[in-house]
């Protein structure tokens, strides 16, 4: 979907992004860390020429973006960014039509597809669609952000961290709704953040970038256990990196015991293995029943998770 080839950006005499070489299925939801200035705000304002390259190819469809008209680039590619750049003397609903607008929509077409927009992002049409900017929370500014990235159906979204301003609650939902509207519509996301756990629990593709270049990119679990150098390694938590790993890994890939528990607290299979060592360390206890709804599937115990063994032969209703 996404082809980035030999991309690189100059700045007088800085490059900003050099030689980088990128793949981005469709729809494959792929996230940019590392330090700050590598080149990642760089390489995503590229991508919908926000930002010119200085040499190299960037193709979308197999078509080289330099040849899109400017409308089409909108249609295509939704772009959302931390502060939102909503434009304050617009009400919700005029900024989440902005290009439907621009691209010379029917007026009753335009506000049925904000009502839509905002139906999907959880924001009552009712209450909203009047507001300023300046009244709503952080939050809600970022979801109509989202919306009007959205609004006219590209088949892209670039994100460049869009929830680094909000408090840990709210950008925790927003995250849960980010990946339920990712597979729901199966858009193509390319998406920057500095916080790793975000990035670990939103990417099928993790990019880890550094000085303009690709250091590593691959699954998040994948980077979390064979990261290539000392500086993937740290960037990717350090010491911390076993408790990242337990947090992407399901209950019911370590359930080795079909037993049941009686006395200990349940835990749902579909949990993380994170989840199930705080469940166990809250209670003071070494072993939890793993449960799927009303049954109870078996026992896990603090061994299960510290090593690896062969899980049990039930794979039942589990998103591995
Ligand atoms: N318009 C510009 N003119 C000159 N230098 C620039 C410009 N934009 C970016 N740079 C430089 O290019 C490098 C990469 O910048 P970029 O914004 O892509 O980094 P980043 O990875 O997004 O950093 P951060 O995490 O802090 O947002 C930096 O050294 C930056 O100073
Ligand atoms: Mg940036």
């Amino acid at each position: 979907m996404i082809e980035l080839k030999n991309l690189s950006r100059q700045f007088g005499e800085m490059w900003a992004v050099r030689d980088l070489n990128l793949t981005i299925n469709k729809g494959e939801f792929c996230v940019l860390v590392g330090t700050s200035g590598c080149g990642k705000s760089t390489t995503l304002r590229m991508i919908n020429r926000l930002i010119e390259h200085s040499a190299g190819e960037i193709h979308i469809d197999g078509q080289p973006v330099r040849g899109f008209r400017e409308d089409l680039l909108r249609r295509r590619i939704g772009y959302v960014i931390q502060h939102v750049g909503l434009f304050p003397h617009w009400t919700v609903a005029r900024n989440i039509g902005l290009v439907p607008r621009l691209l010379g929509w029917e007026p009753e077409r335009i506000a049925a597809r904000v009502d839509e927009l905002m139906a999907l992002l959880g924001m009552s049409a009712e209450r909203f669609s009047g507001k300023y900017p300046r009244q709503l929370s952080g939050g809600q500014a970022q979801r109509v952000g989202v919306a009007r990235a959205l609004a006219a159906d590209p088949e892209i979204l670039l994100m460049d961290e869009p929830f680094g301003a909000l408090d840990p609650l709210t950008r925790d939902g927003l995250q849960e709704e980010l990946l339920s509207l990712h597979h729901r519509l199966n858009k193509t996301i390319v998406f920057v953040t500095h916080d790793m756990d975000e990035a670990l629990r939103l990417a099928d593709r993790l990019v880890v970038m550094h000085e303009g270049q690709i250091r590593q990119q691959g699954r998040p679990i994948e980077l979390l256990r064979e990261p290539v150098d000392e500086f993937v390694e740290s960037l990717l938590g350090g010491n911390s990196r076993g408790l990242k790993e337990a947090a992407l890994t399901p209950v019911a890939q370590r359930l080795c015991h079909a037993e049941m528990t009686s006395g200990v607290p349940d835990i749902d299979a579909n949990k993380t293995l994170r989840d199930a060592l705080s469940l166990m360390l809250w209670h003071r206890v070494d072993c939890l029943n793993v449960v799927e709804g009303s049954e109870s599937l078996g026992t896990l115990r603090l061994a299960d998770v510290v090593t690896a063994r062969a899980p049990m032969g039930t794979t039942r209703g589990l998103s591995s």
